[in-house]
């Protein structure tokens, strides 16, 4: 199995970074749908399950859970269908439907959770559904992206890739739900250069960096509980979006010719509502920021 997951590994990684033309900012983009299934999180899952395999704790007869909003389900979905392992997806009612019968189409079990919970989000009543699963199964391995550690070490090649590719970068904005990205990112940038900065971007109702309850439809980006990876120091700022925010940064990359997700409308938005904020900080500033899905899966949305 292992030799399979090293397989899938060939391709991930390496995607490209574009540089904005005519833009008023020196912006580079980080494309990560050209990942393996679209997506920054083949990153993620094909550590953590690379580790469960290397630490038998996944074999042939494992069924793999996880509760997700779209891209780590589809990404661990096809990871266990190449494997030949099950795969069971708890989603909720924000999921694209064009994921949705995607995951249908791979996945051992896709379940739905239709009820938000008391945030205004889905991820608590997601959460308790697997962990009601995994207490009555015990060939289940739960994933556990918001608590794995190897989830956020996953993320050193890509932060890699970005130092490589704009070797003076000052700023790096990065969209958050579990935080595995941004921690990944920042502990290794940290470790080379304290100086540059990471901004955490996020929606307005996700409970990572605020208490006030609102509630959220774009899938991806936000989350219902505090991080459990962040640490003082890891991030330098963080910026809150609204969703009309975000799908006019989704809309101005579309005018630009980048056909991308929410996070990546939510980055950008961000980099322009900073410069706003705090224009001595970011003036002629090489600034980075990464675009975790293309806008495929969200044309029946963000893209109405
Ligand atoms: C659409 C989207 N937004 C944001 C993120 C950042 O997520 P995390 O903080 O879980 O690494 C991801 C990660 O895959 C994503 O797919």
């Amino acid at each position: 199995m292992i030799t399979k997951n090293l397989q899938l590994k060939t391709l991930i990684g390496n995607t490209p970074i574009i540089k904005l033309e005519k833009d008023e900012f020196n912006l580079y983009i980080k494309l990560e749908q050209y990942n393996l299934s679209g997506s920054v999180k083949d990153r993620a899952v094909n550590h953590i399950l690379q580790k469960g395999i290397l630490e038998n704790k996944i074999n042939s007869d494992t069924v793999i859970i996880e509760s997700s909003s779209g891209n780590f389900a589809y990404s661990a979905a096809l990871h266990c269908k190449y494997l030949g392992i099950k795969f069971i997806a708890v989603v909720d009612s924000n999921i694209n439907t064009i994921m949705y019968e995607k995951l249908k189409s791979l996945c051992y079990d896709v379940i739905k959770i239709t009820e938000k919970d008391e945030t205004g989000g889905y991820l608590l009543n997601r959460i308790k559904m697997v962990k009601s699963l995994i207490s009555q199964n015990e060939n289940y391995f739960w994933t556990n992206q918001y608590a794995n550690v190897n989830n956020y070490l996953a993320y050193s090649e890509l932060t890699n890739e970005i130092i490589e590719s704009v070797k003076d970068v000052d700023y790096i904005f990065v969209a958050v739900s579990t935080t595995g990205t941004i921690k990944g990112v920042s502990t290794i940038v940290k470790a080379i250069n304290k100086n540059i900065k990471i901004i955490a971007v996020d929606i307005r109702g996700s409970m990572i960096f605020s208490t006030e309850k609102y509630s959220r439809n774009i899938p991806g980006i936000g989350a219902s509980k505090e991080s459990d990876f962040l640490e003082l120091g890891d991030i330098d700022d963080f910026i809150i979006l609204d969703e009309k925010e975000i799908i006019e940064g989704c809309q101005s990359l579309l005018a630009k010719g980048f056909f991308l997700g929410g996070s990546s409308g939510a980055c950008y938005q961000a980099v322009i509502k900073y410069n706003e904020l705090y224009p001595e900080k970011l003036g002629s500033k090489n600034i980075v920021f990464i675009s975790p899905d293309g806008g495929g899966v969200y044309v029946n949305n963000i893209y109405k």
